[in-house]
């Protein structure tokens, strides 16, 4: 008989930290990690590198379905993405690329293109699962769900100082509109909107720091699961 591996779920809204606390989580468990919105990404990029326009539903899909890509962790957690022999982990994290990417996850052919393949990430010891419906869709039986809120200004305000640590180009009053419009789509979408499991444990993180949520879900994933800490 097979034995289920165990996941950790985090879903919530741009900019909340999840990406920071997934991190976090999958070095201290010692885990692999699923950045279920690198997927999207990557297939908004690839559409727009084959010229397809961003409601081209059967297009989008089939650049779904065939996407060549590797995710390799570092060190500190953070992975690298190889898409089609090249290495795109920083051309993908701009906003103009997080915008398309919420274009075209829009789009219920696109999601279910993509559906198998995150759920392939689950394998021994366990699996950190970084999103929006990975708590509601497609880990519903995930052993622990967490839900992360904060904001919409202190999000802008996050995105902003991790966009420009990474020496990236950030306007806070664009940030600002392009959070509120993310989170209308990505809230509002037909299929797979931005929610939390009815079993999540929900956390609105606004005043907190990276520290505090870091504790709150080590705190969580210690009494519901037989988890090992690495120092
Ligand atoms: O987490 P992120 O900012 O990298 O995600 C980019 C977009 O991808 C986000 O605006 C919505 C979409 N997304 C999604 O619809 N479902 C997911 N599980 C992850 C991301």
């Amino acid at each position: 008989m097979s034995v289920r591996s165990p996941v950790i779920t985090v879903d919530g809204p741009s900019g909340v930290g999840k990406g920071t606390l997934c991190q976090w989580l999958a070095t201290r468990l010692g885990w692999p990690l699923l950045d279920s919105g690198a997927l999207y990404r990557l297939t908004a990029l690839a559409a727009l590198r084959r010229n397809l326009i961003l409601d081209d539903e059967p297009g989008i899909a089939q650049v779904a379905a065939g996407l060549s890509v590797t995710f390799t962790p570092g060190d500190d957690g953070a992975l690298q993405i190889v898409l089609d022999g090249e290495d795109v982990s920083t051309a993908i994290r701009c906003e103009k690329m997080g915008n398309a990417a919420s274009q075209v996850a829009a789009l219920p052919a696109v999601r279910a293109a993509l559906l198998q393949r995150q759920r392939d990430f689950r394998q021994p010891p366990g699996l950190i699962a970084d999103g929006r419906d990975m708590g509601t869709v497609v880990f519903p039986d995930a052993e622990l769900k967490l839900f992360l809120t904060a904001d919409a200004g202190e999000r802008a305000q996050r995105r902003y100082k991790q966009l420009i640590e990474k020496g990236m180009n950030a306007n806070l009053n664009d940030l600002v509109k392009e959070i509120a419009e993310r989170d209308a789509r990505d809230a509002q979408r037909a299929v797979a909107p931005l929610k939390a499991a009815a079993d999540a444990e929900v956390l609105d993180t606004t005043r907190l720091s990276i520290a505090d949520v870091c504790q709150w879900a080590l705190t969580l994933a210690q009494q519901r699961l037989a988890v090992r800490v690495i120092p």
